[in-house]
């Protein structure tokens, strides 16, 4: 078992990186299949476990160690599953086209009938308009296209169709499962028709894998009254955060860490009014094909990169691509025109745009989109219309000049110096004002932004 890491590494590099992405081939080491394993409780030694994606079989070689004999595994690739078989050979093993096979077929293959008790894998990621399924199951490909149209979700909707009645799917899947639109039927459909036991935040575990990733625990009952653990890999352990009511959630599901987390959240979508509530002009990307037109590499926070004229107008320009390191990078645009890197945003005149540039710009509404819109993911996300318009947005008409004068003064003085970090720190101390969080809540947002954002932009950072 020393060296079962070693050779599934060594296998796994031994492939052509065409044939790793096709197949969405990346393996789980034993440490985390261990410690995926340790959040499962079995009843018995008999229990029957399936990884359908199995690879070498890391789970069910975890799954042997702590004493559990009645172990299946599949995947599509041969070799590996002669490691398997040497590595745990009290395992049955079979080499198929697990997603494109219809389950009754798997059954016949194990010589089964009823249906198991735990599926478990790391399932491949793989978009699925690159490859195509080899099924003539006209209701599952239908599915798996309005469920977002990947792999992985083929593979958990085939774990659906494999387990028992008050059993278990214990998988590792991408996290923006958990908020990107595309996924939002199946979401929807797992929180009606599942008890969602746990979600373990694993950050980025994968090194050649894009984005980050979680641990899903599903029992196939229906929610009652359940309460879902939040947790993360934390110094090799997996650390509960916090536990929400599955009720909670009708779609999007937040990986909130604290109750401080829950409150803002639940201010931000009660008691606060939108963007989309006053916007009523443009937004959406810039479209202009003009060489001279202006991208998301030409401004910086509250201005250009390079001295340009600006005169009326009432656009706001905003890099489309958002990095939790950076956070929103916008500008006063006015008339000017912008290509496809800008996310244009229009709204009544230079005064209004300039009160919207100061609250977009604080800690406040990163946090927000940060939080609620991309679960904390560190890896790029576009600046879309969609998130733009989410944003809890307050006139205030008390301090609605101290915002424009504070955003006059970042216009204007020299950009990040000490002068120009002083007028920034009050500017995002007024919208903590004006949005009426409390200590607490305050501290709880500094914190997180500080963990996440580029130490330039804390002034005592820098
Ligand atoms: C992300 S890897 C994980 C393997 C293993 N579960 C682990 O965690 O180490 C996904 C596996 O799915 C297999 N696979 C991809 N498409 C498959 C399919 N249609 N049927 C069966 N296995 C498939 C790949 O060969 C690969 O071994």
């Amino acid at each position: 078992m020393e060296n079962f890491d070693k050779f599934s590494k060594e296998y796994e590099e031994s492939l052509e990186v065409k044939f790793k992405k096709a197949n969405g081939i990346f393996y789980t080491d034993l440490r985390l299949a261990t410690l995926l394993l340790n959040e499962l409780t079995f009843d018995h030694e008999n229990m029957k476990i399936i990884d359908p994606y199995c690879g070498t079989g890391v789970f069910l070689a975890a799954a042997a160690e702590k004493g559990m004999k009645n172990l299946f595994g599949i995947d599509l690739d041969k070799k590996a599953i002669n490691l398997a078989k040497k590595y745990t050979p009290t395992a049955k093993f079979t080499c198929m086209d697990s997603i494109a096979c219809e389950f009754k077929d798997i059954m016949k293959r194990f010589k089964l009938k009823e249906k198991f008790d735990f599926v478990i894998s790391n399932p491949p990621y793989v978009p699925l308009k690159s490859t195509s399924l080899n099924t003539k199951e006209y209701l599952f490909l239908r599915q798996v296209k309005n469920y977002g149209d990947n792999l992985y979700i083929a593979a958990l909707l085939r774990a659906k169709e494999m387990v028992n009645d008050n059993g278990f799917i214990a998988f590792i899947i991408p996290k923006n499962f958990l908020h990107v639109n595309a996924y939002s039927f199946f979401r929807r459909e797992i929180l009606r028709d599942f008890s969602i036991i746990s979600i373990i935040d694993l950050g980025m575990y994968f090194k050649n894998v894009r984005g980050e990733q979680i641990v899903l625990i599903l029992k196939k009952q229906k929610n009652d009254n359940n309460k879902i653990k939040i947790k993360k890999l934390i110094d090799n352990e997996f650390k509960l955060l916090t536990e929400i009511k599955q009720d909670f959630y009708n779609d999007k599901i937040i990986l909130f860490e604290n109750d401080e987390d829950v409150n803002i959240y639940k201010k931000f979508n009660k008691a606060y009014t939108t963007l989309n509530d006053y916007v009523k002009g443009y937004v959406g990307r810039g479209h202009s094909k003009d060489k001279n037109s202006i991208g998301g590499k030409d401004i910086r926070k509250f201005g250009f990169k390079t001295p340009t004229a600006v005169t009326s107008g009432n656009q706001i320009f905003i890099q489309n691509i958002y990095s939790a390191e950076a956070g929103i990078i916008a500008c006063f645009g006015g008339e000017l025109k912008a290509n496809d890197t800008i996310t244009i945003f229009t709204d009544g005149d230079p005064t209004m745009c300039r009160y919207v540039l100061g609250l977009i710009h604080s800690r406040l509404i990163n946090f927000y989109l940060l939080k609620y819109c991309f679960n904390i993911s560190t890896v790029t996300m576009h600046i879309d219309a969609r998130y733009l318009k989410s944003i809890p947005f307050i006139v205030d008409n008390e301090n609605f000049n101290v915002v424009l004068e504070y955003v006059n003064k970042l216009e204007n003085l020299t950009y990040m110096s000490d002068e120009w970090f002083k007028y920034y720190d009050l500017l995002n101390r007024m919208v903590y004002r004006i949005y009426n969080l409390s200590q607490k809540e305050i501290n709880f947002i500094d914190l997180t932004i500080k963990k996440l954002q580029s130490k330039k932009w804390d002034k005592n950072g820098k």
